[in-house]
């Protein structure tokens, strides 16, 4: 080897990353690189970019997980190459998903006569989908059998998240969309029944709606269908959107009736990622009963080896959420997911009071275990000019890294902006009282510094949940 090869080979191995030539010039961003490029040099430039998302565990706008355990990154790591469809080459991954529906079954207490089915999916996004999508075949299948048109079929729900946006939007469903009012922010069962009719393929509550926290009447709404049946005709399921709620209720308020226990209720959604306490990219979607889930759902593949049930929209996903899940459920137990949650409630509640306490504002909800999930929402008190708005607030508290998302409510309540804050495993008492202490060292930067021009929903930097 020539002497400068090994001077240049030489280099190479002790230079520090940082003094790499890699690293000394700019990193391609838009043109497809031409060369390769050493692989810790590249980690450094990509873990250093990584730094400017900020802390997670300070994002209390997430309902999503941002604290695991080691053994959860363990399994994650052992999991990486696990493709979750090809249940045939993993079929002990194939038969941890299969425990985790059986569970979540017993947990949502479908009735030992029915023949609960279902499956993990992506998230509730993808799990609302196919609820949404097994509603409108089976209203279908009905109308075509009793010789009745199927071009306009509704969907009922309550202000809801994106994803029913997204399905009735994809699947030419008309919304039905109860808009809130001031002093209602959750459907009610008349305002259900008001938009019910022979095209509505179901009616969707939200156990825990994404804006303010707070649990829709599910029983309530059950009860209403169940008598409009008896004078129309009209048997509308309920599909139940428990992104959130599906995974808190069964531990902390097991007397709030909204599951299978309901026999009106036909299927739920839940995330996994969030309050199942698994890390991001799982959800789940069951059927009280395989009627209940058509047929025409239901792919069979033989190309993977064995003739194998896939319902899910996407084809490979990865494994490692579903194992986690189940170290979860194993993990936690019914006792062990109470006490986490209920730590979370407290802390809404405490940090509610005094949030309460410090500034012009109104508490909307507060986290109460018996009507929402644990995080709490609030707006400026009506009348109060106090020299700032909710965005700006939002802005200062970014300054120390608490993302508190500031956000209009949707119709017809648009005028109305509130903030709001989730709590969840790792959103500990001490974490939550130095927020307190910043939230008012940043009022007090209010008092002396009033906000000539107070920032807009348009101004403020995005919320996306
Ligand atoms: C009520 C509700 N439904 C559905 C979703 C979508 O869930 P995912 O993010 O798991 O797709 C969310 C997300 O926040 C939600 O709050």
């Amino acid at each position: 080897m020539a002497l400068h090869e090994r001077e240049s080979i030489r280099r190479e191995v002790d230079d520090g990353v940082y003094a790499s030539e890699d690293l000394s010039i700019s990193m391609p961003k838009s043109r497809f690189p031409k060369h390769e490029h050493d692989p810790r040099h590249v980690y450094a430039a990509v873990h250093d970019e990584l730094m400017l998302d900020g802390n997670s565990r300070q994002n209390l706008a997430t309902f999503c997980q941002t604290c695991v355990e080691p053994e959860m990154q363990k399994l994650m790591d052992e999991c990486i190459d696990k493709n979750m469809v090809d249940k045939d080459e993993y079929p002990q991954t194939a038969e941890l998903e299969a425990r985790c529906v059986r569970m979540l079954a017993d947990l949502w207490n479908a009735p030992s006569d029915t023949n609960a089915v279902g499956c993990s999916t992506t998230g509730s996004s993808e799990a609302s989908m196919l609820g949404g999508m097994a509603m409108k075949r089976q209203w279908e299948a009905k109308r075509k059998k009793d010789g009745k048109p199927t071009d306009r079929p509704n969907l009922v729900t309550g202000p809801v998240q994106v994803c029913w946006h997204k399905f009735t939007r994809y699947w030419d469903v008309e919304h039905r969309e109860i808009p809130m009012e001031d002093g209602r922010l959750l459907m009610t069962p008349e305002e259900v029944l008001k938009r019910c009719d022979e095209n509505t393929i179901g009616v969707v509550p939200s156990l825990g709606v994404t804006f303010t926290g707070q649990f829709e009447p599910v029983e309530a709404v059950s009860k209403a269908l169940d008598e409009h049946q008896q004078k129309t005709g009209l048997d509308i399921p309920i599909h139940v959107d428990g992104a959130s709620g599906g995974f808190l209720a069964p531990f902390c308020a097991p007397d709030v009736v909204w599951d299978f226990r309901l026999p009106r209720v036909k299927s739920i959604n839940a995330s996994g990622h969030k309050f199942g306490l698994s890390p991001l990219g799982v959800g789940w979607v069951l059927w009280r009963d395989t009627k209940d889930l058509p047929d025409n759902l239901i792919f069979w593949v033989n190309y993977l080896g064995g003739n194998m049930r896939d319902i899910a929209l996407n084809f490979s996903r990865p494994g490692g959420q579903i194992v986690c899940q189940y170290y979860n459920f194993i993990r936690l137990g019914r006792e062990g997911y109470r006490d986490i949650h209920n730590a979370c409630y407290e802390t809404a509640q405490y940090l509610s009071r005094e949030i309460e306490k410090i500034g012009p504002f109104e508490i909307i909800y507060g986290g109460d275990v018996i009507t929402g999930i644990p995080a709490l929402c609030w707006r400026l008190k009506k009348g109060a000019d106090p020299g700032f708005s909710l965005f700006d607030f939002a802005d200062r508290l970014r300054s120390r890294g608490w993302q508190v998302p500031a956000y209009t409510l949707p119709a017809d309540c648009q005028k109305q902006v509130v903030q709001r804050i989730l709590v969840r495993r790792g959103v500990s008492r001490d974490l939550a009282a130095l927020l307190v202490e910043d939230m008012k060292r940043e009022l007090e930067y209010f008092k002396r510094h009033p906000v000539q021009t107070p920032l807009t929903s348009e101004e403020a930097s995005g919320f996306h949940h």
